[in-house]
């Protein structure tokens, strides 16, 4: 059967990962979230004190960053490993999230994580979710979807998604933070949020998982049977 390419883009907690993570699970295709290689890198340079402001700095330490993922089967969940250690849970903490939209203005870092992107999906079959994954990672992908959803119902599933965890932060913090990032990752320099020309509007605003997942399963299927 025809493989192809699905991107999946949009602001910062509409449900694009678990989109793309169901999505892939009923197509059998690979998974990538891409946001989690961005906070993998966050994470290393926090942990390492490097001062991304300082372009030899970020040079310097990108070689050091391997960053790869495991598909956990029983639980449905995919994990970023950052030089071996899964870092999943840590890449979620409020401090990386916090600072992942600066680090991701900066161009290197970009080049870094985009390049490991366009090689996995050299094979196709992969349901790749992010901010720039049909407009500059994959701008040929045969099918772009791109997510919103109110601000208000975003705050709440991250709100709650953080609470399941034991992550403690106020509405405030998450609606701030949401706001920032959109901000900044739509207006950075290198390939801003923005949604492609040629992508499908999905909001689910008022839609359960189930339903924007037929919706965008039906998309899926009536390319890869054209
Ligand atoms: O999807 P997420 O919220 O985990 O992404 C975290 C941050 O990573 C997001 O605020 C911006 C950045 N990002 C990016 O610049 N490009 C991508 N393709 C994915 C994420």
């Amino acid at each position: 059967m025809k493989k192809i390419i699905i991107a999946i883009d949009g602001y910062s907690s509409c449900g694009k990962s678990t989109l793309a993570n169901q999505l892939a699970k009923k197509l059998n295709y690979i998974f990538i979230d891409s946001g989690a290689m961005y906070r993998a890198i966050t994470l290393y340079f926090l942990r390492n004190h490097i001062d991304w402001n300082k372009p030899n700095e970020v040079i310097k330490a990108l070689p050091n960053i391997h960053l790869d993922f495991e598909y956990d089967t029983e639980k449905n969940q995919s994990h970023i490993l950052l030089n071996e250690e899964d870092v999943s849970v840590l890449a979620r903490d409020m401090l990386v999230s916090e600072n992942v939209s600066a680090v991701s203005t900066i161009r290197e870092v970009r080049e870094f994580a985009v390049f490991q992107q366009q090689q996995m999906g050299k094979k196709k079959g992969i349901v790749m979710d992010g901010r720039d994954i049909g407009t500059t990672v994959f701008p040929n992908a045969a099918l772009k979807i791109f997510v919103t959803a109110d601000i208000a119902v975003r705050v709440e599933r991250r709100f709650k998604e953080m609470a399941e965890k034991g992550m403690i932060a106020s509405i405030e913090e998450v609606q701030n933070n949401l706001e920032m990032r959109d901000y900044i990752d739509s207006n950075r320099e290198f390939s801003p949020l923005r949604k492609a020309e040629d992508a499908r509007t999905l909001d689910n605003s008022l839609m359960t998982r189930e339903e924007q997942l037929e919706l965008a399963l039906e998309w899926a299927n009536k390319i890869i049977n054209k």
